[in-house]
């Protein structure tokens, strides 16, 4: 059998998309059989990669005023991007596609979006998997010297940012039974358990649940030779359904797959 062909027998029919590659005599092409996927089907990856990942990197825009004495900040931070980690989930109805956020009103990240900075938020998708080293990733490794190693690499993996603008969502501090808040709390934990401690109404810190409302997504689905790279269309975003996100698999989401494979 000649490698090609064990390549192609061995994988998934999308596995083998990507590394059926002709070896380097026959062509210089290395991505001739490699179908780029379109913006839809990388939304659809998205919306899992959001459904799945229960971090996220917050970045708003310090206001440009001068900070009053109650606030504490450097007057030169004025009109500077600021990113940081915080919780994310995805728990309001699918066709929004909208994160949910619990803001603590001590947090920098909200105190800027209280002052009316927009936010963005970037999800990177983390394989629960290591990679494993086999004879098929050196195999696909040695036939495709003339394009990035199929090995594992973070480069390769997708990542986004969804862009937009926080509002609170209505009653969602509302706890008891049957109420908005009662059914954010319930989805937050099952991703955040610790969070249980500053759900709204806890006696230490002030806090609500907020969303997103994305209105433009960023999308890198990996290299550009096998990846959708650019903006996604923000109706395409929402109109993922959840039976579609459920029914995409994602590089190393499941053990012993070939990251390079994917
Ligand atoms: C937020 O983004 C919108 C575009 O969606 C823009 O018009 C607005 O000026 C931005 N707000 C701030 C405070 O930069």
């Amino acid at each position: 059998m000649k490698p090609a062909t064990f390549l192609l027998t061995s994988c998934t029919a999308a596995a083998a998309a990507a590394v059926a590659v002709p070896p380097p005599s026959s062509s210089s092409s290395s991505s001739s059989n490699t179908r780029i996927p379109t913006s839809y089907e990388s939304a659809v990856l998205a919306r899992r990669i959001l459904a799945l990942t229960p971090l996220g990197t917050l970045a708003t825009i310090f206001p440009s005023n001068s900070p009053s004495t109650a606030e504490d900040r450097p007057s030169s931070v004025a009109g500077m991007p600021h990113s940081l980690m915080d919780y994310i989930s995805d728990c309001e109805p699918v066709s929004t596609g909208n994160p949910t956020l619990l803001a603590l009103s001590i947090e920098t990240t909200f105190k800027n979006t209280a002052a009316g900075s927009n936010l963005s938020i970037a999800v990177q998708w983390t394989p629960p998997h290591p990679p494993p080293r086999s004879l098929l990733s050196s195999l696909a490794t040695y036939f495709t010297s003339a394009s990035p190693p199929l090995r594992y690499s973070p480069a390769a993996l997708p990542r986004f940012s969804l862009l937009g603008y926080v509002e609170p969502i209505p009653n969602g501090d509302d706890r008891t039974p049957g109420a908005p808040g009662a059914a954010l709390a319930k989805c937050f934990t099952s991703s955040h358990p610790d969070a249980r401690y500053w759900l709204p109404g806890n006696r230490i810190h002030e806090s609500h649940f907020v969303r997103l409302v994305v209105e433009q997504v960023y999308w890198i689905g990996g290299f550009g030779d096998r990846a959708f790279i650019g903006w996604i269309p923000v109706d395409e975003w929402r109109s993922v359904t959840e039976e579609e996100w459920q029914a995409v698999r994602l590089p190393g989401e499941e053990e012993g797959a070939l990251l390079g494979d994917l």
